[in-house]
């Protein structure tokens, strides 16, 4: 059943409270580095405060462990968002308590206020009931759009439903639910499924879900030396899981995608290095030697030449693409080749819809200049994850049903 969103409500005149996702990098001086989610959040702000809601906003920054650490306060997060939207943004120094509801009841219709974090309180993490109905204070009707948060059982995410009559989705929850589970339930054909980053046992899940669906599985990453480790393979000094369960689920996916006749491309050739250092001399694997053996003192760091090509060809034609996590170690330069090129090849894929999963591949898309051809780059790591491996995130769960 669908849940109640943000276009449904008559906000005029009354306390929104909205939890987003403000947990946001901050430099050493405290400006924010990346404000991609507070952009996220814009859409939601804005219909609230044209509609002419008082918004609160709440949020996290970090894991300051219920401890009010000013290097934890969402301070520079108000400032910016104060940059980024026309009309000014208020910041009350605490969530719950006088300050709060000082603040809140000094708002006019139309007006922005971001409260501090959250999780200056334990209350927040524990899901506590009293902590959530001081939050629930501040507000008549609820909006969650904190995406990023939803996989998170606590007080401001799903607790505070508890306690507010009218609870909502923003949004950016719509179009994350929009991408990340209605378009793929009958994806447009061929669905490929690109994976990569650190761990097979981080994706194992999400590998087996999306195999009754899949047409073809691209890997590179770390991930993929494990697969070749599984399959017994000389890897060198790259990094694997190369513990017996992490193998041993590696060699389970392989196995499945064989029963399935599943295409499960892994990169036919491997980028390797002797020095894990920026511009370091790098050499590609044999491409004719069946899992291209690494030397013993060389470790991988990114997919070869040749595994590009073959990539390439299988994005081209792809109908559906959903791209989660590295080729290699592109914060490093020389080792981003793959990266660029698998990125590259999905942008030129005009026909396809082209979703990024959130984290590392978010950053490598816009950092090569390919964000604004995604149809969706979603705003959250371990949310995303846990959506493509199918559950139910409390935070969404908690809303109230259309
Ligand atoms: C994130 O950055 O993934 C979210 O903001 C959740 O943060 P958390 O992992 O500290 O709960």
């Amino acid at each position: 059943m669908s849940k109640l969103s943000i276009r449904d409500l008559n906000p005029a005149g009354k306390r929104v409270l909205m939890r987003v996702d403000f947990n946001v990098p901050l430099d050493d001086e405290g400006n924010v580095t990346d404000d991609t989610r507070i952009r996220a959040a814009i859409p939601s702000i804005q219909h609230l405060v044209d509609a002419g809601a008082k918004v609160i906003l709440m949020s996290h920054l970090g894991r300051p462990k219920s401890e009010k650490k000013p290097e934890f306060s969402l301070k520079p997060a108000a400032d910016r968002l104060n940059e980024l939207i026309s009309v000014p943004v208020k910041f009350a120094s605490d969530c719950i308590g006088d300050e709060a509801a000082d603040s809140v009841a000094n708002l006019q219709d139309g007006e922005v206020l971001l409260l501090e974090n959250v999780r200056f309180y334990p209350g927040e993490t524990d899901n506590d009931p009293e902590f959530a109905k001081q939050l629930a204070e501040n507000g008549d009707i609820f909006v969650n759009d904190a995406f990023g948060t939803a996989h998170r059982a606590h007080a401001s995410t799903a607790g505070v439903t508890g306690h507010i009559d009218q609870c909502a989705m923003g949004f950016l929850i719509e179009k994350e639910l929009e991408y990340l589970v209605e378009k793929l339930e009958d994806p447009p054909k061929p669905f490929v499924v690109i994976m990569g980053g650190a761990k097979v046992s981080d994706k194992i899940k999400i590998l087996e879900r999306l195999m009754e669906k899949a047409d073809a599985f691209i890997i590179g990453g770390a991930m993929a030396t494990t697969f070749r480790l599984a399959q017994g393979h000389e890897i060198g000094k790259s990094f694997a899981e190369r513990e017996e369960e992490a193998l041993e689920l590696a060699r389970g996916i392989l196995q499945t995608a064989k029963e399935n006749e599943t295409p499960f491309y892994l990169p036919i050739d491997t980028r390797h290095t002797l020095e894990f250092e920026d511009d370091a001399p790098t050499e590609c694997t044999d491409p004719w030697e069946e899992g291209g053996a690494i030397p013993a003192d060389r470790e991988g760091i990114d997919i070869g030449d040749r595994a590009i090509e073959e990539f390439e060809r299988v994005i081209a034609d792809a109908g559906t693409i959903v791209w989660n996590g590295p080729m290699g170690v592109f914060e490093k330069r020389g080792f981003d080749i793959g990266t660029k090129a698998v990125g590259a090849a999905i942008a030129a894929n005009e026909g396809a819809i082209k979703i990024v999963g959130g984290g590392d591949s978010v950053t490598a898309a816009n950092q090569f200049g390919f964000g604004d051809k995604m149809d969706h780059m979603s705003t959250g790591g371990g949310a995303s994850l846990e959506l493509l491996e199918g559950k139910e995130l409390p935070g969404i769960a908690a809303l109230d049903d259309k």
